[in-house]
């Protein structure tokens, strides 16, 4: 297990733990008497209860997804649920991303924020003040209340895109260097003409970003849900919006052709020990933070110059067969299969053997090999951007096909 040292996203969240717990008891009815709760951990009563909650959370959220579009965070175990083993899996989706921005935000609107764990990840990233809009009163006192219990400018508003109140009147004239989505956009609009309503709505979020700002969607890292997300991401570039990430690919999303494909991410960080504890009384697995995202950058700037070279972000995990090690990668060119035999592994290639997903490498001395590209002896590998880390731009003027496959 890695040791969190200050400023890691791992030791921040641990300083969020005991405000969560606090404000879950706060506002939990009937809070039993008697002993005293340690500040950092359940009792095991309150783990058999919010265990439970969990489980029925992460079935209404994953499966035949019913409750996605509910007023789930109404509901006082649900809420629960979603402050103790949420809200910490989507902070760390949120640093896991925001580092990967080119430049620290300053002012963060928050959408969709429910409790605000986005928004609370954008102020521990640097930035000096965040606004939370949901539809759920409930969620945004829950915010509200651990803004107060760490001390952070953090705002709060309703908003419900359904009642077609302009973004704007949120907060008239004002312009953020981040818009935050987390996990709402797949709960809106379900099967009524969602993908063209949801890229109108992103298109209206990135017209409140000042110039050189960010708007950052993170949706779960299912296959519907990542597919819808491509989708959207489609419709946002044909409309004349540049990706910083995770595409560096510019045209329609290579991961759209096969029905069987998606596209998420993973960063390697360790959930503090409530939510293993929590995720294993609700029968759930978390080891790795999982997501499927998009940073699309404020409108009239272009897309950033790939890095020189043949780069590619890799899409897979490592898939090893018989002598030999695969993975997906997506680059300007495409997406693609890149795959070395063992017997050709030297020390310029060895990197090969270690990479994970997101990471976005420089090869040489490649050939063209079925439907992707071999490595060999004469092959080098660099990584050009570890996962979770801003892609460097090339030089001006750098060409980018927009074919997959060109
Ligand atoms: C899964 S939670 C995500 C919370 C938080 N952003 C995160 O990343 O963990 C989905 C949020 O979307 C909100 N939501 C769902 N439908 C909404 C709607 N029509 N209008 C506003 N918020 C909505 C819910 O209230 C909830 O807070």
């Amino acid at each position: 297990m890695r040791v969190p040292t200050p400023n890691d996203p791992a030791h921040d969240l641990a300083r969020w733990i005991p405000r969560l717990l606090a404000v879950w008891r706060e506002g939990r009815r009937g809070s039993r008497g008697g002993r005293r709760p340690p500040p950092d951990a359940l009792l095991p009563d309150e783990l058999r209860e919010v265990g439970a909650a969990v489980a029925r959370l992460s079935r209404g959220l994953t499966r035949e997804r019913e409750l996605a579009g509910a007023r789930y965070l109404d509901e006082e175990r649900l809420l629960g649920a979603y402050l103790l083993f949420y809200w910490p899996v989507s902070y760390l989706q949120a640093r896991g991303t925001i580092s990967e921005l080119p430049r620290r935000p300053r002012a963060v609107l928050d959408l969709g924020s429910g409790p605000g764990p986005m928004a609370f990840a954008a102020l521990d990233a640097g930035a000096a003040e965040a606004l939370a809009a949901d539809r759920s009163a409930r969620a945004l006192s829950a915010a509200r209340a651990l803004a107060r219990a760490a001390g952070e400018p953090l705002g709060a508003r309703e908003w419900n895109p359904a009642r077609r109140t302009p973004l704007e009147a949120l907060a008239p004239g004002r312009r953020f260097d981040l818009v935050t989505m987390g996990h709402v956009v797949n709960e809106l609009w379900k099967g009524q003409d969602e993908d063209a309503r949801r890229a109108d709505l992103l298109e209206e979020a990135l017209r409140l970003l000042a110039p050189g700002g960010s708007l950052l969607v993170v949706e779960p890292a299912l296959r519907d849900t990542s597919r819808a997300l491509l989708r959207v991401r489609d419709l946002l570039v044909a409309r004349g919006h540049a990706v910083r990430a995770p595409c560096l690919f510019r045209g329609p999303c290579p991961a759209l052709l096969r029905e069987s494909d998606w596209c998420h991410a993973e960063r390697p960080i360790d959930p503090p020990p409530l939510v293993t504890q929590l995720g294993k009384a609700a029968g759930l697995r978390k080891e790795a933070v999982k997501m499927s995202y998009l940073v699309v950058a404020a409108p009239g700037e272009g897309w950033a110059a790939p890095p020189a070279g043949r780069v590619f972000r890799i899409v897979s995990e490592p898939l090893p067969s018989k002598g030999r090690l695969r993975y997906m990668g997506c680059g300007p060119e495409g997406r693609m299969g890149l795959a070395l035999q063992e017997k050709h592994v030297t020390d310029a290639n060895r990197r090969f053997e270690s990479l994970l997903r997101g990471d976005v490498i420089e090869v040489t001395g490649v050939e063209p090999r079925g439907d992707g590209i071999a490595l060999g002896e004469a092959s080098s590998v660099k990584v050009v951007a570890p996962a979770g880390r801003p892609v460097p731009a090339g030089p001006p003027g750098t060409p980018a096909p927009t074919t997959a496959g060109e």
